[in-house]
């Protein structure tokens, strides 16, 4: 049921400081991310990981692209991730104890699936460690067949368009991380992040009416591109996914680097350019790829943190988000762009839950 809500989507990213408090619970001591409470035999199996693969598709291949800046900058461990469709045909080379992670909302993605299969059926010697489902859903084909499950507890989601099934899949990304590191220094702030994240959410969800009129922006226009780097560069292919989906809108997200290599030429007053720009080691050059963007003409609608310094002021927008800390700001900075979406579509008057040509669950290759 919608109650309040005009749409599903709305509701589910309303729900989401719940989800991601759900997720976490029972996961955690005081001063580390339970291996435990994912399986009696996670912990001795956990501890012998070297390198991490991660197969999904769509929105949660976005999950997996954020982890692998986790996994390799904290955990220091080798990560590669991959769209299922691709990986299953190209015969990858496995590395030694190497743990195999598909991400799934549904549990019955085939490409995921046959990913999953295939990983399995290299065997022992050539093959993977152990195979971990992150999932939504219980009692799916993906959970079955894999030796480890962490569920991801956000609760059903109606809404085609995933939303709190992918800030939920990074929450338990973010607890792999720790699971795998082993450095328990970081793991003890890294708890306290966790604890935080669902009051962060709270704090980015009143953004809402703000991001409503910001919307108006984007109706009358055919493309807009997104931007990010580091971590928020997934996040920023995720809220370009999220606005082609449901606003039908031609969106592409780049890392803000690359800009000046191609992409700078589309910049005109017609093409919106939205950023996220955290208070992290990239905002510095964060700032001056949107000088590139402003230079040209383009207008800018950023989401930042409120101490970056960033001010509105002709050809820039800024929203001002609630500081989180780093650990966390994947997840905080996916709520203004899912909103964006949303309110692009709702103002355009397609069908928010229902986008023409598309399906919830994707049973066929
Ligand atoms: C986008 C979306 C899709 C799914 C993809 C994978 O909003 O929902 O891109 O993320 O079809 O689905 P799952 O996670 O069920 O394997």
């Amino acid at each position: 049921e919608k109650g309040a809500y005009r749409h599903f989507m709305l509701k589910e990213i309303h729900e989401q400081p719940r989800a991601l408090t759900d997720t976490w619970q029972g996961r955690l001591s005081d001063n580390n991310v339970l291996a435990s409470s994912i399986g009696p035999e996670a912990e001795a199996l956990l501890a012998r990981v070297e390198a991490v693969h991660i197969v999904a598709c769509g929105t949660s291949s976005h999950a997996g692209m954020v982890a692998r800046y986790w996994i390799e900058a904290e955990a220091r461990l080798p990560c590669n991730v991959e769209l299922a469709s691709e990986y299953r045909y190209r015969d990858p080379v496995v590395p030694r104890n190497c743990l195999f992670v598909t991400l799934s909302q549904s549990g019955e993605t085939a490409d995921t699936l046959a990913a999953l299969r295939y990983a399995k059926s290299l065997g022992e010697g050539a093959g993977y460690l152990a195979t971990l489902a992150i999932c939504n859903k219980p009692e799916t084909s993906l959970t079955r067949e894999s030796d480890l499950i962490m569920m991801t507890r956000a609760g059903p989601e109606i809404g085609v368009a995933s939303t709190k099934a992918f800030t939920t899949q990074l929450m338990c990304l973010r607890m792999l991380t720790a699971m795998i590191g082993r450095g328990p220094d970081r793991a003890e702030r890294v708890v306290g992040d966790i604890r935080g994240v669902g009051s962060a959410v709270e704090r980015v969800l009143e953004l809402d009416s703000a991001i409503s009129h910001l919307a108006e922006h984007f109706v009358d226009k055919q493309h807009a591109l997104f931007l990010g780097r580091g971590p928020m560069y997934p996040i920023a292919m995720e809220g370009a996914l999220k606005l082609k989906e449901i606003s039908y809108l031609h969106a592409e997200a780049y890392a803000a680097g690359e800009l000046k290599h191609g992409p700078l030429a589309l910049v005109d007053e017609d093409m919106p350019v939205v950023a996220v720009a955290p208070n992290n080691e990239w905002l510095e050059k964060v700032k001056s790829n949107l000088q590139e963007v402003r230079a040209r003409g383009g207008k800018l609608y950023v989401f930042a943190d409120e101490n970056s310094g960033l001010e509105t002021e002709p050809g820039i927008t800024v929203l001002d988000m609630p500081h989180v800390p780093d650990t966390v700001a994947p997840i905080a900075y996916t709520i203004p762009l899912q909103l964006l979406a949303y309110h692009v579509a709702v103002a355009k008057g397609t069908d928010v839950d229902q986008p023409r040509n598309l399906a919830k669950s994707v049973t066929v290759e």
